[in-house]
């Protein structure tokens, strides 16, 4: 499968990446158009996929993502609207910002077309993308998309008027629960621990307890309850948790950037 991505930073690198260490997309199958700072050409030199400046040359591929900062998905669309529409290359927008009525505006209400939210784990095949296909689109584009995806993680079927609150709770929770690894691990090295090993036993907790929960399917109040014996030291550190707020600050993470 042929893959052309337009913007390869945080986002559009990470699926790169992915793509690559998949080992089912190779490279030169993968081309790509970066922006004017060059972070497509620093990335290129490191993993080798192809890099055009030429829009035309997207004519070729079997699939288009979309992967720039919001205010350029539209424009870029614009670009591809003559070139592509014969062919109906499926084309995928990973922002937030773009729904897919709004793509429609531009490329009609058949095209091929998905609003997808992955987060930063699909660099390592490990991420968790929702996404939105137009009403009309036809199966064949529908299992390109849900085939590249697949690739990078696993992938949710999810409504428009969800995809807001998928891409706050999958999409910026990654930076929160690296803030929680931090500070876990500065707690450690408070109390005498090597910063190094620090980071390594948390990332472990963390990633354990979160696939003990996906793998037992057990509430995490439940997994919470086995780990605090009665008077133990564990509910110790519940309860100060609790005490400055810890699950409010967690809730109101979400709900702030739902009302921003
Ligand atoms: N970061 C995340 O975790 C995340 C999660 C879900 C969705 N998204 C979405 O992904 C999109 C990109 O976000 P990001 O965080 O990856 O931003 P970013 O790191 O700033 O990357 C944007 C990329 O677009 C390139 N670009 C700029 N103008 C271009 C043009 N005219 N043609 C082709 N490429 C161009 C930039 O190239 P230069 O740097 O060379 O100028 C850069 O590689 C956004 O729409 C965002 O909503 C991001």
């Amino acid at each position: 499968m042929k893959i052309g991505i337009f913007g390869a930073g945080h986002m559009g690198g990470a699926m790169i990446k992915g793509w690559i260490k998949s080992e089912k997309i190779e490279p030169s199958n993968l081309l790509v158009r970066g922006g004017r700072r060059g972070t497509a050409q620093s990335l290129q030199k490191e993993l080798g996929f192809q890099l055009t400046s030429e829009t035309s040359d997207f004519k070729q591929m079997d699939i288009i993502f979309l992967a720039v900062n919001t205010p350029l998905i539209l424009p870029i669309l614009n670009e591809l609207k003559g070139l592509v529409e014969t062919s109906s290359i499926p084309i995928v927008s990973v922002s937030a910002g773009v729904s897919v009525k709004e793509m429609q505006e531009i490329m009609g209400d058949n095209y091929p077309l998905a609003q997808a939210i992955p987060n930063t784990p699909v660099q390592i095949n490990e991420g968790m993308t929702g996404i939105v296909f137009a009403e009309n689109i036809d199966k064949k584009a529908k299992e390109t998309i849900q085939f590249s995806f697949d690739l990078l993680g696993d992938l949710v079927e999810i409504s428009e008027d969800k995809i807001g609150i998928f891409g706050t709770l999958a999409g910026c929770g990654p930076a929160f629960v690296d803030v929680f690894m931090e500070s876990l691990a500065d707690g450690a090295v408070l109390n005498g621990m090597d910063r190094d090993m620090a980071y390594q036993v948390a990332a472990k907790m963390v990633s354990s307890s979160a696939n003990l929960l996906l793998k037992t399917g057990k509430h995490p109040g439940e997994l919470k309850d086995g780990v605090t014996s009665p008077g133990g030291t564990t509910i110790k550190g519940v309860t100060a948790l609790e005490k400055e707020g810890f699950r409010y600050a967690t809730i109101n993470a979400i709900d702030t950037i739902m009302k921003s």
